[in-house]
């Protein structure tokens, strides 16, 4: 008889499983919100009948309800470095001058020798998953590159991160890194439900852009250390994965390694792309700074990667950084900041300029930390105050 139940549960696990694959990966889903939740409730009360097929990875643990006092520290696998940076295409062609260099590749003008793979820099938090067996173990956070936080309970509720996976060429053990992000759609969900909540008890209109998310990059990253994984369940975070780690990978390319992602149901860009040329890169660039306005999420430029594995192990890495990869961040035109203080500066002709200095913010690839406030009627028309978020326009020339 308890042969029974348990084909039954394993039979509602791997469907809930498809169709939330088919729902959150592919936007495709095949049966209706009712049929699911249909479907997941019988999970959840056979699975309470029967304690004894407790499965940690099971769909029904989505739902939340773990909490966890204090994050444990993991040390990472393999160091989750960072990416060096770039704001012009001049200095992308410096950078294709040294893979030049050091690959020393016999290249023409049709052919130089190597490719690269150009993707969307998301605009989010990084994150490591590990699966050992088919299941997904640990979810570690950046953390200081060396170790970070062990965040497994709050990432499960993740719907399009697979907590199984079943084709038959998925390594035994493998790390799988991505960026963990707050949808657009949600962010201002999220923020339109505080200011009805906060209006409700009472804040005025500007005690309640105070107190409103900033951004959704902040958001993602303040939920994923809620230390109640319920909470988490209800923001709709979401994951890009661009990045395979094991031992005896069976991958040549970065490419092939993301195709392999995909197939076995992780949720891979669809924006990326070879490029075997710079030329090729540059569209790359100048197509999606038109399109990302237009995206569902925030990216703030593009990651360049060098797609052969060998070429990658050639060119090695600094102490921070590969040098197989680079990315190429977009300028902002506005940022929000905090204003720390009013200055008076005395030009030569006597003229007095009130000057905002502000909490550094990177603004069209420079960082200001001053902003010219023109007079003091602009002050008294803007009614800024020290400690108010600021948004700094760039107008002409920026004060450094
Ligand atoms: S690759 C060794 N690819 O940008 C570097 N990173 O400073 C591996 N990011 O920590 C990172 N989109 O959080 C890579 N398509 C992408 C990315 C990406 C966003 C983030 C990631 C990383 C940071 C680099």
């Amino acid at each position: 008889m308890s042969e029974n139940y348990k084909l039954r549960i394993e039979k509602l696990r791997k469907e809930l499983n498809d169709h939330n694959y088919k729902y959150y990966v592919l936007s495709a889903p095949e049966i209706s919100d009712f049929e699911f939740d249909k479907k997941l409730e019988e999970l959840i009360a056979l699975e309470k009948q029967h304690p004894e097929f407790f499965d940690s990875n099971s769909p029904t643990q989505r739902v939340g309800g773990m909490v966890t006092k204090e994050f444990e520290t993991v040390k990472h696998r393999y160091p989750m470095m960072s990416l060096g940076n770039t704001y012009s295409q001049e200095e992308l062609l410096d950078f294709d001058e040294r893979i030049k260099k050091t690959l020393g590749t016999i290249s023409d003008l049709f052919n130089p020798g190597y490719e690269y793979v150009c993707e969307l820099k998301f605009d989010g938090v990084a994150i490591g998953l590990w699966y050992e067996n088919k299941k997904l173990v640990r979810a570690v956070t950046r953390g200081d590159g060396v170790q970070g936080d062990d965040v497994t309970n709050n990432i499960k509720t993740i719907k399009s991160i697979p907590l199984t996976l079943t084709d038959s060429d998925v390594p035994d053990s493998f790390e799988i890194r991505g960026e963990i992000f707050l949808p657009r759609k949600e962010f201002d969900r999220m923020n339109a439900e505080l200011a009805t909540e906060l209006a409700d008890e009472g804040y005025n209109d500007e005690e309640i852009n105070e107190r409103l998310y900033r951004n959704p990059r902040n958001t993602a990253s303040g939920t994923l250390k809620q230390q109640d994984s319920t909470i988490v369940a209800t923001r709709k975070l979401d994951c890009f994965l661009y990045a395979v780690y094991g031992l005896k990978l069976p991958f040549k390319t970065h490419a092939e390694s993301l195709a392999a992602a995909k197939k076995w149901g992780f949720k891979v860009s669809n924006d990326t792309r070879v490029a075997k040329s710079l030329d090729e890169v540059f569209d790359y660039i100048n197509t999606f700074e038109q399109k990302r306005e237009t995206l569902p999420y925030d990216i703030d430029g593009i990651v360049l990667k060098i797609n052969s594995y060998r070429q990658q192990e050639e060119l090695g890495y600094t102490a921070k950084s590969p040098r197989w990869a680079i990315s190429y961040k977009y300028k902002a035109e506005a940022a929000v900041t905090v204003l720390k203080e009013i200055s008076y500066q005395v030009g030569r002709t006597g003229a007095i300029t009130p000057v905002a200095n502000l909490e550094p913010v990177m603004l069209a690839g420079t960082l200001v930390k001053r902003a010219s406030l023109h007079n003091a009627d602009i002050i008294t028309k803007l009614g800024v105050r020290i400690g108010d978020y600021v948004s700094v326009e760039k107008g002409g020339e920026i004060i450094p």
